[in-house]
């Protein structure tokens, strides 16, 4: 479950940006492809998330942040490529982004006890 929900995070990252990088250079139809394959990735992220959470044993303050940090990286992602999209400027999202996703993978790596291994 914790192989499923880092690769899915690391392609969803990676879809991102090529979706910003698509919506960016005027691309929307690709971008919009891109884009829907991105949302399928959201959805893998919150499977194996909840996935994850069922696994344990017990609760923590730190397990609830992480979760919430988890949810706010991918609301800050649609943001961004709906923001795209319209070509709006989101950096303000992108900075939320990396604030939410990288703190939650400070908990999920540094901090949080489940581990990669089985
Ligand atoms: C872009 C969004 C996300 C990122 C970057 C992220 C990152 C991570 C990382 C690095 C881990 C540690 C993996 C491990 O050592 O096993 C992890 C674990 C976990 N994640 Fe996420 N996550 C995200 C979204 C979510 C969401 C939406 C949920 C809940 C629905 C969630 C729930 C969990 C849980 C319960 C764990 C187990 C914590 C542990 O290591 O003990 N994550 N996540």
């Amino acid at each position: 479950m914790a192989h499923m929900h880092i690769t899915s995070w690391a392609v969803a990252i990676i879809l991102l940006i090529v979706v910003a990088a698509m919506y960016g250079q005027g691309k929307m139809k690709p971008g919009k492809i891109v884009h829907m394959i991105l949302r399928l990735f959201y959805l893998f992220i919150l499977g194996s998330g909840i996935g994850l959470f069922m696994e344990y044993a017990n609760y923590s303050t730190n397990l609830f942040i992480k979760v919430i940090l988890g949810l706010w990286a991918i609301v800050s992602m649609e943001m961004i490529a709906v923001g795209g999209s319209k070509r709006k400027s989101v950096g303000i999202w992108w900075a939320q982004f990396i604030l939410a996703a990288g703190i939650a993978i400070y908990l999920g790596f540094g901090v949080l006890p489940m581990g990669i291994l089985p």
